[in-house]
């Protein structure tokens, strides 16, 4: 989908009712998205076709449903408290959170950074005139924020000072061959007063000091606010497996190897979420934490990547559109040994949908720790042996899921009649509404008779059924295909044996979503054929 068309798929889930912005009749909140009627059916069906496979056609794995609130040790013991946060800054004129780790990226691709790159390989040596000429054309529509653009005589002038006193002491002084000092002496107005500076890469103003910004989102229990009472939203929902690894141990006589799975909403104080429902503050996780002897990790991990992949592939996504991507050395959590992702191409650029984790025991020891509990697996043919298994985990984002079904489904085509059409490919396990009835027109007779035909097929069949009398058959026929329905159903003057052809009393018409095909049978029939 190329990236013009997600305007078009974000419009079509608020107007067909998948997606709409969160709290809009209060002007929204940024990055919040509720799932309306037909979202809720397709998420729904995202989990109950992930239940399914990882869940009920498995032995090995059983569910669970842990709280959000958990005891906020258990965010000591795994590390986010300490740990799960990014070193940010604030530009103090446009505003705008910079992610630190991100700074050199950013400059990278800094308009403002390349225009003075530029000066500098143009001319063997740069005099201050040149910079403040730069200062005063380039860098005014650039970087309006940047010290010399707003102040080049004083920034000018202490930089100026500067250079010969690094000239007295060092010929080759460091801000003629680091473009970063030079940078940061560009930014920095009055260098006794503030010191050096990074500049913002947006906008060239002056950077806050970095401070670590937590990602857990903080909550009180009870009626008193402050501290004692303070607790988090889990960010994960891995945690509550872990925390519950003993009484799922113990009261499901599990062996390993065994997974756990668990569905539900994570919360994490995203600094910056964006791109529809890709990243936001709220969102919901599939995860798997599968538990196996220490030896054992490797294989799991193969496995669990074939799985993973073949769930995407089977429910329609494009393997083109997918890849797999190791993390460096450098990424890794440090309690991974490996971690790999699965990631799509989503209209805007590759990005993570999944990832799979090599823990080892990390987490369980953690608990045994801050604890004091025993957590470990006895061997049950040899109760010498007591260890803590170690972990392979599969986590998914729901959303994200949803998201890849979503822009993968999302079909402009042209029929053979030159009509243009938007279709909603949906594999049919995933599609909103299984089935539509449609009464050809809105005389009573034929309603009723759709009615009666509606109520068979929801009393005898588990298939979710739509029933629409509004607009002419084609708006219809139109909507349908913009939601996903598989097959619509419609009932006409035939069925009710008034039409002038003979033998079409109850009958119906069938239409297939992606063929176009429409096929008369008998109501008898037509059970049979949607089972
Ligand atoms: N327990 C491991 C864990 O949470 P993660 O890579 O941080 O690992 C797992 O998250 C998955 O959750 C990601 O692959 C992604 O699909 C989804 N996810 C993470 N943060 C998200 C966010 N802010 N919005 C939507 N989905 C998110």
């Amino acid at each position: 989908m190329p990236a013009s068309s997600l305007d078009q798929l974000v419009s079509l889930c608020k107007r067909r009712g998948f997606i709409f912005p969160g709290s809009a009749i209060y002007g929204g909140l940024a990055n919040t998205w509720d799932y309306g009627p037909l979202g809720v059916e397709l998420k729904n069906r995202v989990k109950r076709e992930w239940w399914k496979a990882f869940v009920f056609k498995r032995q090995d794995m059983v569910g669970l449903d842990s709280s959000i609130l958990m005891n906020p040790k258990v965010w000591e013991a795994s590390g986010h408290v300490g740990s799960f946060s990014d070193l940010m800054s604030t530009c103090k004129y446009c505003k705008r959170l910079i992610r630190m780790d991100h700074w050199d990226e950013l400059m990278n691709a800094s308009p403002w950074f390349h225009s003075l790159q530029n000066l500098y390989s143009r001319k063997k040596s740069v005099s201050l005139e040149d910079l403040g000429l730069w200062g005063q054309k380039e860098g005014k529509k650039l970087a309006p924020n940047l010290a010399v653009v707003r102040n080049p005589s004083v920034t000018l002038s202490w930089l100026s000072e500067f250079l010969e006193k690094a000239e007295q002491v060092a010929p080759d002084a460091p801000i003629k061959s680091s473009m970063r000092e030079l940078v940061k002496y560009l930014a920095s107005e009055q260098l006794g007063m503030t010191g050096l500076r990074l500049p913002c890469p947006y906008c060239g103003g002056e950077l806050t000091d970095p401070k670590p910004f937590n990602l857990l989102f903080k909550t009180y229990q009870g009626v008193l606010e402050g501290e004692g009472t303070e607790i988090y939203l889990r960010p994960e929902t891995a945690q509550g497996i872990f925390v519950n690894f003993k009484n799922v141990l113990d009261t499901m006589r599990m062996r390993l190897p065994f997974g756990v799975a668990q569905v539900g909403k994570a919360f994490r104080n995203e600094i910056t979420p964006g791109n529809f429902t890709f990243r936001t503050r709220e969102f919901e996780q599939m995860e798997i934490e599968y538990f196996v002897k220490p030896g054992n990790e490797a294989s799991a991990f193969e496995g669990w990547k074939e799985e993973v992949w073949n769930w995407f592939i089977a429910l329609g996504v494009d393997p083109s559109r997918l890849r797999m991507r190791e993390h460096t050395k450098e990424e890794l959590a440090f309690y991974s040994s490996r971690t790999m992702d699965i990631e799509y191409q989503f209209p805007w650029g590759w990005g993570e949908l999944f990832g799979l984790a090599n823990r080892g025991d990390y987490d369980l020891q953690q608990h045994e720790i801050f604890s004091g509990q025993d957590l470990k697996y006895t061997d049950p043919d040899d109760p010498t042996k007591k260890f803590l298994p170690y972990v392979v985990e599969p986590s998914f984002g729901c959303d994200r899921s949803v998201l890849t079904f979503l822009i993968e489904a999302y079909t402009e085509e042209t029929l053979p009649n030159g009509e243009s059409r938007t279709v909603m490919k949906f594999d049919k396990r995933l599609a909103p509404y299984d089935l539509a009835i449609l009464p050809l027109s809105k005389k009573e007779h034929l309603i009723a008779k759709a009615q009666e035909l509606y109520k068979k097929i929801v009393q005898e069949t588990d298939l979710v059924c739509d029933f629409d009398v509004t607009g002419s058959i084609g708006k219809r026929y139109r909507r349908q295909d913009e939601i996903g329905t598989p097959r619509a159903v419609t009932v006409d003057f035939g069925t009710l044996g008034e039409d002038e052809k003979q033998g079409t009393k109850d009958t119906v018409t069938i239409r297939d979503r992606d063929s176009l095909k429409q096929e008369r049978l008998p109501i008898s029939e037509l059970l049979g054929k949607l089972k």
